[in-house]
């Protein structure tokens, strides 16, 4: 399946941020035995997020072991001009990119660009104190709007609160086939209120990668859900 099939479905995303990247391959094996096959991957370049992420060169490692098992990387990118770097980031093996709403000022020439470079899915991100209905008016040409659940840049942190109405709000407002991913602070608690509010790319990073039992995390998560 390619992102065209995979952004209808039902997915927990594990958010390679918070992996151990010393054991980077193992984990994601390890992820993907257990039926993940939509990853994560995070982006940032210290100026629209505070910290510096890994980039492309990083992640070129990963793709091959996802790909041969059917799966798909998710490239989220917090950074400023990310247009810039499409071509690096498909090159490295993203099969999508998601660039946010507060540093694109011409979101259809910023999707346009993604299409041109080959990305199967383009996504749209948008901040917490982003207004859900500005995000909505602007998000013809993306196949995703991600919710970001906390302030963007690292993992770990905990779901804000008014996050649930602000993932039911902008489902409302978005035309059915636009998915809805939501990012930050996804675990046990509140993964099935986020699937009922109209999240159905859910990204999850210290919710695996911080437990002992990656398997366990991930189908526990999975399992909160149904
Ligand atoms: C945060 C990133 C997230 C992050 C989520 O800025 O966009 O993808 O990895 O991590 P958790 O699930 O730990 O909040
Ligand atoms: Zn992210």
């Amino acid at each position: 399946m390619g992102w065209a099939e995979w952004i209808r479905t039902v997915e927990i995303e594990p958010s390679l941020y918070a992996a151990d990247f010393a054991r980077l391959g193992e984990q994601v094996e390890v992820l993907l035995r257990s039926g993940a096959r939509v990853f994560h991957f995070d982006i940032g370049d210290r100026h629209f997020v505070p910290p510096i992420q890994v980039g492309p060169v990083g992640l070129q490692s990963v793709p091959p072991r996802i790909h041969r098992e059917g799966g798909v990387l998710d490239c989220h990118l917090m950074i400023e001009t990310p247009e810039k770097h499409f071509a690096m980031v498909k090159v490295a093996g993203g099969d999508s990119v998601t660039v946010h709403y507060e540093v694109c000022p011409d979101l259809p020439a910023v999707a346009a660009a993604a299409r041109e470079v080959g990305f199967e899915g383009v996504g749209l991100a948008f901040n917490p104190e982003t207004d859900p209905e500005s995000v909505a008016v602007v998000a013809e040409g993306f196949d995703i709007v991600n919710c970001m659940t906390v302030h963007p840049g690292y993992s770990g942190q905990k779901f804000l609160p008014h996050s649930l109405e602000r993932i039911a709000q902008v489902r409302r407002l978005l035309p059915p086939e636009v998915s809805v991913q939501v990012d930050g602070g996804v675990d046990f608690d509140n993964a099935g209120d986020i699937y009922r509010a109209g999240g159905v790319l859910l990204v999850a990073g210290h919710s695996i990668f911080a437990r002992e039992d990656l398997p366990r995390a991930y189908r526990r998560l999975v399992q909160a859900l149904a």
